[in-house]
């Protein structure tokens, strides 16, 4: 299972809106593929000490597992303040290592004002690519998104929707290829699970 998140917890957001038309244009190209939605995750106080590391807050024991066991993930990141929001990277510093992200597919959408939140999505390409992921290479920038939404919360401009298009079909062979040479995420963690078995 793919899963899209929705990378911020801003209520009314736009990037909410996006993640949910990626995931029809997912079903239209044959997968079921689940949304994790920042605002439904359990982003504990910063001061209440979450904890990190081994201490997964037991809030977002549910969604890590989901992050852990996914064939691929598609992140739908806005720009808040050059970057990406607080609420995302917190919800990334909690998954765990290595299984959350080394050998893990990755696509990137990201949606802002002038720059089509080039910035997060390339901060994105850092953190995930420090830590091992295998991001696919075609992103999408949503420029001046307010103006990319209509009324039924669709993108309708056609060169867009030709570029989602691609990634869409482009990650579902990325994913697929990966998994069937055995050097995804979870065909790694499933052999190393085997080999401590047979120990
Ligand atoms: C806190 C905050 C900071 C923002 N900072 C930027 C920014 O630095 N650059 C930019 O292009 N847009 C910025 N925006 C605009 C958002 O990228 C844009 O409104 C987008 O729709 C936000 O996604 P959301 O609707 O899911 O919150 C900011 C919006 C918010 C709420």
């Amino acid at each position: 299972m793919k899963y899209i998140i929705s990378g911020t917890n801003r209520p009314g957001s736009r990037t909410l809106q996006v993640a949910r038309f990626v995931q029809k244009l997912y079903a239209k190209h044959g997968e079921t593929v689940e949304l994790i939605d920042l605002a439904e995750v359990g982003l504990e106080s910063l001061a209440a000490a979450a904890g990190y590391g081994d201490q997964i807050p037991p809030k977002m024991r549910t969604e890590i597992a989901k992050i852990n066991a996914a064939d691929g993930l598609i992140v739908v990141c806005p720009e808040y303040n050059g970057s990406m929001p607080g609420a995302l990277k917190y919800f990334i510093d909690h998954w765990t290592y290595p299984d959350s992200y080394e050998f893990r597919p990755i696509a990137l959408i990201g949606l802002g004002g002038r720059f089509g939140a080039l910035r997060p999505v390339e901060h994105l390409q850092g953190v995930f690519g420090y830590r091992n992921a295998f991001i696919y290479p075609e992103r999408i920038f949503l420029t001046d998104v307010h103006k990319l939404l209509d009324a039924e919360a669709n993108l309708t401009d056609p060169r867009l929707l030709a570029l989602l298009d691609s990634q869409v079909k482009g990650f579902q062979a990325f994913t697929r290829a990966l998994s069937s040479a055995g050097i995804d995420a979870n065909s790694r963690i499933k052999a190393r699970n085997d080999a401590a078995k047979t120990v």
